[in-house]
């Protein structure tokens, strides 16, 4: 394990911790006038959407159901994989019930497309997607999120809950990880 600070890691700042709280307030509105009579299942997507999810359900001015979902997709590389485990289901019935999933990022989609695939499978009443971060460039599927928080080059990056190799998550701004780290 690589013994330099984590700081020490990041190429540069993509989004500060007061940039990164304005655009959720933005979103926060936008959701409260879509779902302020529904009553939806807030989802978090472990473990990456955490701060999102935390920071977002907090400016939420309605009541919510608020659940957790584990999946994983990567292991322990920068690469998506394409296959998607499911490691903690949630804990609500969503059947008939408005559904909010929270993402913290959408690459090549898969996950986020696998995702709506299993949600509507289970024939909720609606469901939409809330992604803090969006690499466009990257999707390798048909998928889009409803809401998108920032639209973001091909860089990986890390800190505000998304990690590489389960480090990085609790920086409190968005960094890019400088190519060497995962090289
Ligand atoms: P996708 O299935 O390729 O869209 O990958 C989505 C998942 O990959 C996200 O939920 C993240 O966990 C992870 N991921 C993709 N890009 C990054 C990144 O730049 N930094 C950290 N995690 C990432
Ligand atoms: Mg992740």
């Amino acid at each position: 394990m690589r013994i330099t600070t984590e700081q020490n890691d990041i190429d540069y700042v993509l989004y500060s911790e007061e940039r990164i709280r304005e655009r959720i307030k933005e979103i926060a509105a936008t959701l409260t006038e879509e779902y302020r009579d529904k009553n939806p299942v807030v989802v978090c997507i472990l473990k990456g959407a955490s701060f999102f999810y935390v920071d977002l359900c907090r400016l939420l001015r309605f009541p919510i159901f608020m659940d957790f979902i584990s999946v994983s997709s990567y292991g322990a590389s920068a690469q998506s994989s394409g296959v998607v485990r499911i490691v903690k289901d949630m804990d609500k019935n969503i059947t008939d019930r408005h559904v909010l999933i929270v993402e913290d990022i959408i690459d090549s989609g898969l996950t986020l497309k696998y995702l709506k695939e299993l949600f509507t499978s289970r024939r909720p009443a609606s469901i939409k997607t809330v992604c803090f971060l969006d690499k466009h460039e990257c999707h390798q599927c048909e998928v889009a999120a409803d809401y998108c928080g920032f639209s973001i080059p091909n860089r990986f990056v890390v800190g505000y809950g998304l990690d590489y190799s389960d480090f990085y998550r609790n920086l409190p701004y968005i960094g890019v990880l400088k190519p060497e780290v995962y090289a």
